[in-house]
């Protein structure tokens, strides 16, 4: 399993979990909704800040050596100019979504990004990094930004924050943003389930345990350094992505039990701990967002939503390979019509996915961003 290692950016970040009844409820991705969601957040949300892994990473890694990259065709087919930025997906990515969704912006820089301007910063960056986890080793091994790297960088961003717009517009800024973290996938999926690299040393409940532990250090060491709002994506359902349906699923390719069943597990115990966090930290708004179950549902019920592929990505073959975790230039099998698939490649969700869930998202959640 170690073979893949180039491939390990493909497949960061996603899990899923079995026992929620998932809701059949899809809600049609609303212009009205989107509408009202914008207005109410309206002068009250100045920028997006990501954490985090690939779900929220808009291309943080090009520049960095590590072979965890997604700035190569096929990826960023359906971006804007068809341009590969780093994005792991077709086109936009849940940032993206999220920034516009709340009337930010339409993308999300990667703060990374060598043509950053100084005007990008006073409405938000990423400094998320695709492959990233809670464990250090998750970041280590493929040599990208770690989660205590990407709280350096933001410490950065302050202060040239302040440099270009003043130290007090600068931390009205930070007060009133909205920061939004997605990690824990690559930590469960590749150093704990793939490598193996921390199954010795824990049993699935001490690791979620530990992972959550981090997860709650980082948003208090945040909230240290001015921000209030606070949203922590849980992990995905990672059983159910197509990398971990040839590897653990058996002859028909079911969602993982194992992986996702630690998935649920860490959703759960985030969940209770960022609630005990939210009520002990003063004004704060620190919450979980559930991405589990919405994609579960995606998933159990494509035809809903309109898609015809839920168990395979549009690039790579995801059937029986199990090194189908790339997705190149190189790759012949690439999909005519990404728009009926869930999964763009063996790890993670399409845009056209991702619109649906940030939509849901937005709808759900919206109340705590404003
Ligand atoms: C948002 O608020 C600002 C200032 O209050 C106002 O100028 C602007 O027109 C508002 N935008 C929308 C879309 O309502
Ligand atoms: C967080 O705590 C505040 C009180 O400090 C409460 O008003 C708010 O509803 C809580 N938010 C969440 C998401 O739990
Ligand atoms: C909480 O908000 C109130 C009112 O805006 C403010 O006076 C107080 O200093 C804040 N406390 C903290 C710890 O941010």
């Amino acid at each position: 399993m170690l073979a893949p290692q180039t491939s390990l950016g493909k497949m960061e970040f996603f899990y899923v979990k079995i026992h929620y009844p998932a809701s059949t409820i899809l809600l049609p991705l609303s212009i009205l909704l989107l509408f009202c969601i914008a207005e109410a957040s309206n002068g009250t949300i100045p920028a997006v800040i990501a954490f985090g892994d690939s779900i929220l990473d808009t291309g943080n890694n090009n520049n960095l050596k590590t072979l965890t990259k997604c700035n190569v065709p096929p990826y960023g087919r359906n971006f804007p100019g068809g341009i590969a930025t780093g994005r792991c997906s077709d086109g936009k990515i849940f940032s993206d979504l999220v920034a516009s969704g709340v009337g930010v912006k339409d993308l999300l820089p990667a703060y990374l990004d060598p043509n950053l301007q100084d005007n990008d910063l006073p409405t938000g960056v990423s400094f998320a990094s695709a492959g990233s986890g809670l464990d250090p080793l998750t970041a280590g091994i493929q040599s990208i930004l770690s989660i205590t790297d990407q709280f350096h960088l933001f410490e950065e961003y302050t202060s040239k924050l302040k440099r270009v717009v003043g130290e007090e517009k600068a931390e009205a800024i930070i007060f009133n943003s909205l920061f939004v973290i997605s990690s824990g996938n690559n930590d469960l999926a590749i150093t704990y389930f793939i490598l193996h690299l921390r199954s010795l040393q824990y049993d699935v409940s001490s690791y979620t345990s530990l992972l959550v532990s981090r997860a709650t250090k980082f948003a208090k060491d945040l909230y240290g350094l001015g921000p209030r709002r606070i949203a922590f994506l849980g992990t995905i359902p990672i059983g159910c992505v197509p990398f971990f349906r040839t590897v653990e699923g058996g002859l028909y390719r079911a969602c993982g039990e194992d992986s996702n069943q630690a998935a649920n597990m860490f959703n759960y115990k985030l969940s209770s701990e960022l609630s005990v966090l939210n009520s002990s930290l003063a004004n704060a708004t620190i919450f979980y967002l559930d991405v589990y179950n919405p994609l579960l549902a995606l998933i159990q019920n494509p035809q809903g939503s309109g898609f015809e592929e839920t168990t395979s990505g549009c690039c790579g073959t995801g059937e029986i390979e199990v090194t189908a975790l790339f997705c190149n230039q190189l790759n012949p099998f690439t999909c005519p019509d990404t728009s009926k698939y869930l999964f763009w490649d063996s790890a993670h969700p399409t845009e056209r996915a991702y619109r649906i869930l940030v939509s849901q998202i937005l709808q759900e959640y919206g109340k705590n961003f404003s």
